[in-house]
Parts: C-alpha cells; sequence; structure tokens
C-alpha cells in the first residue's frame, strides 16, 4: 500500500534549518534583527520602492492596512465571496461590512464590471484577491477606485510571486499588498505575513499598531541609545508582530521565491498536458506579461464528466491522493450567509465555481513520481465513475462519452 499524498507539504531545506538555529544561539527570538532583514529583503524583491512590514499573519496584515487606511464602523469594503474567511473577516473586526461581488467565471478572480454596480455612498475600498496566484485585472479596478476616491488593498496571500501587465504585484499602484507565509503557501515561515506599500504614513501607522500601539518596537529600544525601558502608548493596537525565529525561515525562502514559482509552473503545465484528454477543465493561465504564482491548480469538473465533485475528493482519498476544494464561497457560511440574509443564487457564479472546483496537489516537494500518481488517480477516478454508471469511456477521444 502506498502512502498518502498530501495535499499540501512545506518545502523547508537546511538553509531555513541553519537559519533558525543561528537564531536560537543568538538569544534573539521575537521581532529583531532576523525581521529586519526579512523586511528589507522582502521591499527588494518587490521593487518599486514599497515598504515591506512584517506580521504573525496575512489576516493580521489584512487587518492593519484596512485600520490604517481609516476603515471603521459604518463603512463598506467591496471584495469577493471567492475567498477564505479572513479576507472578509478583518473587515467586520473593524465594524465596516464587506459587499461581495461575483467573480468571472474564467478566472475566479472579482468580476471588475461588478464593482461599480457594488458602489454606495458607505464605500471605502475595494479588497480584490489575487486568487490561486493569478493577478486579477488590476487597471480597471484602479481606474473604478480612482474614480471614487476609494482605497484599494490587494490581498496577495496566494500570489508570491506574481506580476501584472510585467510588474511584480505588490507595486502597481494601490494602497497596500498582503502576503501570507502559512504553512501551505508558496514562501512559508509556518504563520506570517507581510504588508507592502508605499504609503509613508500608512506604514508607520501599521508599524505602531502591530505591536500594540507602541511607538518603539523591542528591537529599537533595546538597540537604540535612548533609555531601553522608555515607550509611549500612542493607541489601542494589536499583537502582530512576526518573530526572528519565523523571519529566519523567511529570509532563506525568499531567495528560493522565484525557483520555486518556475518549479510550480512546471508542474502546472504537465498536468494540463497529461489532463488534457480527461475532459476536465485546467484552470485558466496567465495573460501575456502576466506570471501565476501557481498557488492552487483547480481544475473544474465538466458536467459530461457526471461526477459529482464530492465523490471524486472522495476516490481519490481513497487512491491515496488528498485534495483540497477553494474555496467554499463566503456566503455558503452560516455567519454570511445569516449575517446578511444572502443565498446561493445571489452570487451564482462563485457558487458554480465551487460546486466544480478541485484543488489537485501542487508544491516543490512533489517529486515526477508523485505528480504521476496524481494523474493516474484523476484518470482512474474518472474512468471508474464512468465504469460505475455503464458509460462508455474514452479518454483518448478527448472527452467522456456517456
Ligand atoms: C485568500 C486568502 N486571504 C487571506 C488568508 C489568510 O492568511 P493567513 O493564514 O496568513 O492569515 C488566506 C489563507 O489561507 C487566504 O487564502
Amino acid at each position: 500500500m502506498k502512502s498518502f499524498l498530501p495535499f499540501a507539504l512545506p518545502d523547508i531545506g537546511e538553509e531555513e534549518i541553519a537559519e533558525v538555529v543561528d537564531t536560537l544561539r543568538s538569544g534573539w527570538l521575537t521581532t529583531g534583527p532576523k525581521t529586519v532583514a526579512f523586511e528589507k529583503e522582502f521591499a527588494a524583491f518587490i521593487g518599486g520602492g514599497a515598504r515591506a512590514l512584517a506580521v504573525n499573519s496575512a489576516t493580521a496584515g489584512l487587518h492593519l492596512a484596512l485600520e490604517g487606511l481609516g476603515v471603521g464602523p459604518g463603512d463598506e469594503v467591496i471584495t469577493t465571496p471567492y475567498t477564505f474567511t479572513a479576507t472578509a473577516e478583518v473587515i467586520r473586526h473593524l465594524g465596516a461590512d464587506p459587499v461581495f461581488v461575483d467573480i468571472d467565471p474564467r478566472t475566479f478572480n472579482i468580476d471588475p464590471e461588478k464593482i461599480e454596480r457594488a458602489i454606495t455612498t458607505r464605500t471605502r475600498a475595494i479588497l480584490p484577491v489575487h486568487f490561486a496566484g493569478l493577478a486579477c485585472e488590476m487597471n480597471p479596478i484602479i481606474a473604478i477606485a480612482r474614480r471614487y476616491g476609494l482605497k484599494v488593498v490587494e490581498d496577495a496571500a496566494h500570489a508570491l510571486p506574481a506580476t501584472y501587465q510585467g510588474r511584480m504585484i505588490g507595486a502597481l499602484d494601490t494602497d497596500a499588498t498582503i502576503y501570507s507565509f502559512y504553512a501551505t503557501k508558496t514562501v512559508t515561515t509556518g504563520e506570517g505575513g507581510m504588508i507592502v506599500t508605499r504609503d509613508g504614513q500608512l506604514a508607520e501607522r501599521c508599524r505602531v499598531m502591530r505591536l500594540h500601539g507602541i511607538s518603539r518596537d523591542a528591537f529599537d529600544r533595546y538597540t537604540s541609545t535612548k533609555p531601553a525601558w522608555r515607550y509611549e502608548v500612542v493607541a489601542p493596537g494589536f499583537k502582530y508582530n512576526l518573530t526572528d525565529l519565523a523571519s529566519a525561515i523567511g529570509v532563506q525562502q525568499l531567495k528560493k521565491a522565484w525557483g520555486f514559482q518556475r518549479r510550480r509552473a512546471e508542474m502546472a503545465a504537465r498536468y494540463d498536458a497529461e489532463l488534457a484528454d480527461t475532459g476536465v477543465i485546467p484552470p485558466p493561465h496567465p495573460n501575456d506579461g502576466d506570471t501565476h504564482s501557481w498557488h492552487l491548480y483547480v481544475i473544474r469538473l465538466e458536467q459530461q464528466i457526471r461526477i459529482n465533485r464530492d465523490d471524486f475528493i472522495e476516490r481519490m482519498a481513497r487512491l491515496g491522493v488528498g485534495c483540497s476544494v477553494h474555496f467554499i464561497p463566503l456566503h455558503l457560511h452560516p455567519y454570511w450567509r445569516d449575517m446578511y440574509n444572502l443565498q446561493p443564487h445571489h452570487f451564482p457564479l462563485s457558487w458554480q465555481a465551487y460546486r466544480s472546483a478541485v484543488s489537485l496537489p501542487l508544491y516543490t516537494k512533489m517529486t515526477e513520481a508523485d505528480q504521476t500518481r496524481v494523474i493516474e488517480a484523476v484518470k482512474e477516478t474518472i474512468a471508474s465513475t464512468a465504469a460505475e454508471k455503464g458509460q462508455a469511456v474514452s479518454l483518448a477521444q478527448g472527452s467522456i462519452i456517456l
């Protein structure tokens, strides 16, 4: 019996381990020199003169960015229902309301054409999510924001590294971009996140608010010539700072980020080629000038395959392959559904996308043989379902004949 192939695994090498050991030996565990280095290197990686502020999750980063931009009670923030709840929950933390706008069914990204209709006198910001690591159509989103005087905060939890029209996500003309270093992300620190912004005032507010609203962080207090004990609380802040233990991992992971992206792109291309005859719909490809981070490889099960998505995942698990679903749209979850009286058909394209979407394993720790296993399992699952239903199967003809 072969071992189970998990849906995702981090790619941690000896470099990360050595850097963490170095941090442990250094005596400085919380936010300190490794975090300062990680932020500096991250800012350089993104380019465009951005500042980078490390936080302990993307959720924290999104919260801080919206808070720093002045989103508060009574405000509305336009976002997508096709995301993880973190994107929208932080809006609620600030007493504001998310206003959901349905997706482009091809990319699963927010549909810019629908954004304008959702704007009201309460709208303060637009929060697009680069789903799976494929850039949203940012030009129209930025143009709408300019026209209505709105802020734009990008949820780039999936998008490291990714580009839009030749420019790095994080270096576009938006107010802030937030990354996640959660364990399954393209670059990880276990838990962690980064705020990237070119707005000096916002950066300063985030810096202070990530550590209790204290004007000086611990490292600054202990390395500066001013007395270490003196600090001032200037606001009721949060405990969102990233530890040096986590930043040590991040410093080494970041060096590998483009290598990871190339490997993921290669693997995505292999899935595209080898699943082409199975009748599953492959994920969309980036436009010319865009780079996909390939955080996720999300296939859609065509209706003609006549296999229920949940059934598909269960059969794949029985064959030893872990799959996942990104995402259960927010309006289907009890909290969001009841809070805003939402029905599945209110966002029909998100609902439809959810019902057919399966995320296949795609990570750099996978071997060629692991990927072969996934491909074979997809073929076997489709073939066995069809056979059980008494249907003739013709993989060679590029579709399943029912
Ligand atoms: C789209 C999106 N936004 C935000 C987050 C939150 O990231 P974190 O776990 O770093 O807070 C996630 C995490 O999965 C996500 O997928």
